[in-house]
């Protein structure tokens, strides 16, 4: 599949930017040596990661390409072309990592094996992972949950990664606390370019078509398009 385009990151790293920082502050970032931007795609979080760790930041990305294409957000970072399912860490050497949208496109359990080996006890993995399943969509006309479960399954995604992840987590020893956004997100247009960047067959392509329609009708809160977030923190005993 191909990379989602920058601009479609900035608009879900903004909006989540109020929890990230509350999740980032709870673990103590400020005191955090070595961080890891885990599946960093063209860097939305990245920079906010320079800015508040106290030690070095690496962004990892399997797709050179997301590293490469715009170098500005990774200033001050180490970037580092690799596949979160083998990495390149040694046992015990980094005490935070943070994965935002990025575990649903991983082999999670595979990653999360990794996870476990590199974090340091006490190490920290913040995890800011959606859950398709739980999509809220109103009017009815304009609903594709359906769509984005079977398109994103279809991609190799996981689409239910937020439900699944803290169990994933508890199972590997982690202390995990789950919270989700207090708040509802106003509905977002974007999304629909998003679910037209998956593979859809002719007939989804179709609705998605007609629902967008519908959609650009709609004002406020006459319409609501609401991707439930799940913000997973998990401490390596
Ligand atoms: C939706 S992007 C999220 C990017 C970023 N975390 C953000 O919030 O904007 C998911 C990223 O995960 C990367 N990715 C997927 N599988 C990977 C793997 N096995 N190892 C490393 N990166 C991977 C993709 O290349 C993509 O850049």
């Amino acid at each position: 599949m191909s990379l989602p385009a920058p601009e479609l990151l900035t608009q879900p790293a903004a909006w989540l930017a109020p929890a990230r920082a509350r999740l980032l502050r709870q673990v103590g970032v400020a005191r955090r040596q070595r961080v890891l931007d885990l599946g960093c795609g063209s860097g939305a979080v990245t920079p906010e990661l320079v800015r508040r760790a106290g030690g070095g930041v690496i962004a990892l990305d399997r797709a050179w390409q997301a590293l490469a294409a715009d170098p500005a957000p990774f200033a001050g970072a180490s970037r580092l072309g690799a596949d979160a399912a083998r990495l390149p860490f040694s046992a015990a050497s980094l005490d935070l990592i943070l994965a935002q949208f990025a575990l649903l496109w991983m082999p999670a359990e595979a990653v999360l094996d990794e996870v476990r080996r590199v974090l340091t006890p006490g190490g920290a993995l913040i995890a800011l992972e959606p859950d398709y399943g739980g999509l809220i969509e109103a009017p009815a006309e304009t609903a594709l949950r359906e769509i984005w479960l079977a398109a994103l399954a279809r991609a190799g995604a996981e689409p239910l990664i937020g439900r699944r992840l803290p169990g994933w987590l508890a199972a590997r020893g982690f202390q995990v606390r789950v919270e989700l956004l207090p708040e509802l997100a106003p509905a977002e247009a974007a999304r629909f370019d998003f679910l037209r960047d998956l593979p859809l067959t002719p007939a989804e392509r179709a609705a998605v078509d007609t629902a967008a329609a519908r959609d650009r009708g709609l004002a406020g809160w006459g319409r609501l398009a609401h991707l439930p977030v799940l913000l997973v923190t998990a401490t390596r005993p």
